[in-house]
């Protein structure tokens, strides 16, 4: 039910600009060189790449067409053209994952918050200095605090409605986002024993191919191109009849990729010029960007200056993620339960607040709880990218298969440009983007029970 006017985006363009400002985030900085770096490099790449074009345009075209016909957040546009119980549940589950990941994803922002902080009021080489990002983490009260400043920085923008400002403002912080990791990412790959870093990840070597190469490319690709998280059919219902679909795919997935290749040649060359590019240096995870990047803004002149720079940046890209999280979050609470905003926001705070916390504490007071052997934060990121998103992007590719139509879906790209991709859209839909998903929700189940090692 509608109950709201529908905004709508002015042109592609909004939904271009919008789209990408959600789009790049932590997915493509923080996560895609840590992932990168420990599955394969170049083969890591490449297998992203491959996929994001294919399976990741499918996903795209579908969920922004579906929410361009129906003008409906995900519940709404499942239950449009099914009222079967899998076909609800489908809808739901698009709509929970953000609010699932919104909390970790608020603790990794308060991690950048800090360092931001940090590069403005201490040396930039108590920054580099070994063990400072384990001694922040390990400290309860430090890595709450700044979770809970991210967090609150997120909801207020939420609940004061001023996205359009905030949007503003990262149309200017992205182009000098990309401007400075050019130069620090040109800066990192001349750093003496940086070149085999370079090689090892722009070329892929196919020899470090392997099921779980392709697992976790899978999984980065949904999470940073915010594949089945309910957000690309809203933004699809905000689209007008005549905006190019097919075009304004192709725009984001390549500003989002050409963010995530950035990132990559700042962090991964690093870890070999500083930490000799060992496996173990290598497969660092979560902490791998907190740890390199200090260590390459101390070795260049004005390097405080440049990491507070970088910090304040990458800030801005997490909060416009995190605040499109949230605000996908606080529309469908506002939907379905029928509630105003103010109540909306206050649940979804209470919702964020715990399992926020949960994740800060994994690292120190909770560090012996570690459910499936993983800490907090990992667990909550595995569940959510690994388990529920290919359900969800299942789900998703069900509908349109069985309910909707794959030609209706077509008409709908049709009716407002050229759809030149249309035979690669529908061999995929068809026929390899269910078993595709199957392979993830498989093996990560293998994961999960220690048959197999991700
Ligand atoms: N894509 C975002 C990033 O790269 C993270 C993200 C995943 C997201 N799903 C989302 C952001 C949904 C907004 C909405 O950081």
């Amino acid at each position: 039910m509608q109950t709201r006017e529908r905004h709508s985006f002015s042109g592609s363009l909004g939904y271009v600009l919008s789209t990408a400002g959600s789009a790049v985030g932590l997915g493509n900085i923080w996560r895609f060189p840590y992932l990168a770096a420990k599955y394969g490099g170049g083969a890591f790449l490449l297998v992203y790449i491959l996929l994001a074009v294919t399976f990741g345009y499918t996903m795209i075209v579908s969920e922004t067409a579906l929410g361009r016909m129906t003008r409906r957040s995900p519940v709404g546009a499942f239950s449009r053209f099914s009222s079967s119980t899998p076909a609800k549940a489908g809808g739901w589950l698009n709509a929970v994952i953000p609010i699932l990941i919104l909390p970790y994803y608020s603790v990794i922002g308060g991690w950048v918050l800090r360092y931001l902080f940090g590069y403005l009021r201490l040396s930039g080489g108590t920054m580099a200095a070994d063990g400072n990002f384990e001694a922040f983490i390990g400290s309860p009260g430090m890595s709450v605090l700044w979770f809970v400043l991210f967090a609150f920085a997120t909801m207020a923008v939420v609940f004061a409605g001023v996205q359009g400002g905030i949007e503003k403002v990262s149309t200017i912080m992205m182009p000098v986002l990309i401007l400075l990791s050019v130069v620090v990412a040109g800066f990192s790959v001349t750093r003496p024993g940086a070149l085999p870093g370079v090689s090892y990840f722009l070329i892929p070597d196919l020899s470090r191919l392997s099921l779980m190469t392709v697992v976790a490319a899978l999984g980065q690709m949904f999470y940073s191109l915010s594949i089945a998280m309910g957000i690309l059919v809203t933004f699809g219902s905000y689209m007008q009849k005549d905006a190019d679909i097919e075009r304004s795919t192709m725009q984001v997935e390549i500003f989002d990729t050409a963010v995530a290749i950035l990132a990559g040649l700042m962090v991964i060359p690093a870890v070999f010029a500083y930490s000799g590019g060992t496996p173990e240096a290598l497969g660092k995870g979560p902490a791998l960007m907190f740890v390199t990047l200090p260590k390459v803004f101390f070795s260049m002149r004005g390097g405080a200056f440049i990491g507070a720079l970088f910090f304040a940046l990458v800030f801005f890209a997490a909060l416009t993620s995190s605040v499109s999280l949230a605000e996908s979050a606080v529309s469908t609470i506002e939907d379905e339960l029928r509630l105003s905003r103010r109540p909306a926001c206050l649940l979804l705070s209470c919702i964020m607040l715990p399992l926020g916390l949960l994740s800060c504490l994994g690292f120190n007071v909770l560090s012996g709880v570690t459910p499936l052997g993983m800490d907090f934060l990992s667990f909550f990121d595995f569940m959510t990218n690994s388990v529920m998103m290919p359900v969800a992007a299942a789900a998703i590719c069900i509908l349109v298969l069985r309910c909707v139509g794959v030609s209706r879906m077509e008409e709908e790209v049709l009716s407002s440009s050229a759809f030149r991709r249309r035979g690669l859209y529908r061999f995929i839909l068809r026929y390899v983007a269910l078993a595709l998903l199957a392979v993830i929700l498989v093996s990560s189940a293998m994961d999960a029970f220690g048959i197999i090692r991700i």
